[in-house]
């Protein structure tokens, strides 16, 4: 008897860790996170306004809420690095830093889904995590616990400190202790992108399977050259890449600058729109306090969004490059027979100081409806007329600028 039931608890066992069907994620997570604006400051001291503790994230909370953006959909407010204090309590369980954390996280979680939105929270799963706080190896049970228990709703699980090799185990036994406490949380790894700087092919299948959104590549700085970086890996690896993706899982080419100091207008108008047509998810990294309005109409422009967040949740591609001008395109809803609308962004890597021609025929992107394409400049918010595939027309893309069409079937 003990053993039929030991024999059916593995099973069981064996079959969660190999199916993540959370439900979540079907088009790709919206939120705001701390890293890449805000890194580690734990000088509360001195710069307590920007320092990572629990009024930072209330703060952010709120914003999000009351400028509009929780309505658009960027609903996750999440930590990342440098929330912990340095030891375990006396139980074992993490603990978050006192002095900046006073209220606890689950005070923190109940405070953000007062709001309306949901809790994300970074661990690591090595021994520490990039910064050197207490990582999750050695207590899996007992930290997916207590994340359940603070009400966490979306996970990051970075990589630093651990073996990658491991990683194909690990990760995947994680996401299961997270699957026991019943508690409906995003996962998002890093386990790619630390197995792909050792020379490791992921295994992608089971990534998939286990990883509601997974980054590939370096974490992104606040410059258009980490932009047109991230862009470039995506590009050159796309075959590989953008088969992974879909509703419930998804790459991640990590946050959204806008509205920081690296990047000017059109730069910010071109991160956008390819995140957009990458179905990446957008997850800002700003501070929503101080926001230039052109910036924020960018973050809270509703027809790119809608872009990303296409039901059908087919990654977009890049299908040109020449005289620095490249066609990225994005297969959209809706669709007729086996036809789909488009998103077509086309972005300049030009720096020759005026904006350039680009000549259009959309039959050559593949666009081949016999009845026609309606095309709206999103950016602009104008329609710029009905076209045949065939037919020529032409956009002015501005130094590393971005020109986005939206190019729907006609009925
Ligand atoms: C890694 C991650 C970043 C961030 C830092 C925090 O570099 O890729 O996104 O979480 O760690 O230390």
């Amino acid at each position: 008897m003990f053993k039929a039931i030991t024999v059916t608890c593995i099973l069981a066992l064996l079959v969660e860790v190999h199916t993540l069907d959370n439900g979540l994620a079907l088009t790709p997570p919206m939120g705001w996170m701390a890293w890449e604006r805000f890194r580690c400051n734990v000088d509360c001291e001195n710069d307590p306004d920007n320092c990572i503790s629990e009024s930072l994230f209330t703060t952010m909370s709120d914003l999000l809420v009351s400028e509009g953006y929780a309505d658009l959909g960027y609903k996750v407010v999440s930590l990342d690095d440098c929330w912990l204090a340095n030891e375990r309590d006396a139980e074992g369980k993490l603990q978050p830093d006192p002095l900046r954390f006073p209220s606890g996280l689950k005070a923190l979680g109940d405070y953000i889904h007062a709001k309306g939105l949901l809790f994300g929270m970074y661990e690591d799963y090595g021994n520490y995590t990039c910064a050197g706080y207490p990582g999750i190896l050695g207590h899996l049970e007992v930290d997916a616990n207590t994340f359940a228990e603070w009400g966490v709703d979306y996970l990051k699980l970075d990589g630093c400190y651990a073996d990658p090799v491991e990683m194909d185990i690990g990760y995947p036994e994680f996401g299961q202790y997270l699957n026991a406490t019943k508690r409906s949380m995003v996962y998002s790894c890093s386990w790619p992108d630390y197995q792909r700087e050792l020379g490791i092919i992921p295994d992608w299948e089971s990534i998939i399977k286990t990883c509601n959104l997974w980054r590939n590549f370096d974490d992104i700085q606040d410059s258009w050259a980490s932009v047109t970086s991230i862009l470039d890996y995506y590009a050159d690896n796309q075959d590989s890449i953008i088969p992974n993706a879909g509703p419930g899982h998804w790459n991640d080419p990590d946050m959204l600058i806008i509205g920081n100091f690296g990047l000017s207008y059109d730069q910010a108008k071109a991160q956008m729109a390819l995140w957009a047509i990458m179905a990446a998810p957008l997850i800002m990294s700003n501070d929503l306090r101080n926001m230039d309005p052109k910036f924020k109409a960018i973050l809270q422009n509703k027809e790119i969004i809608a872009v990303d967040q296409d039901v059908l949740g087919i990654q977009g591609r890049r299908l040109s490059k020449e005289h620095g001008i490249e066609i990225w395109t994005r297969p959209i809803s809706p669709t007729e027979e086996n036809f789909y609308s488009y998103a077509v962004a086309i972005l300049s890597r030009r720096d020759d100081g005026m904006p350039y021609k680009v000549p259009i025929t959309l039959s050559k992107y593949g666009m081949t409806y016999s009845l026609g394409y309606k095309v709206t400049d999103l950016y602009e918010g104008i329609v710029l007329g009905e076209f045949d595939p065939d037919a020529e027309f032409s956009v002015f893309v501005n130094p590393s600028g971005v020109v986005v069409l939206r190019c729907d079937l006609i009925f």
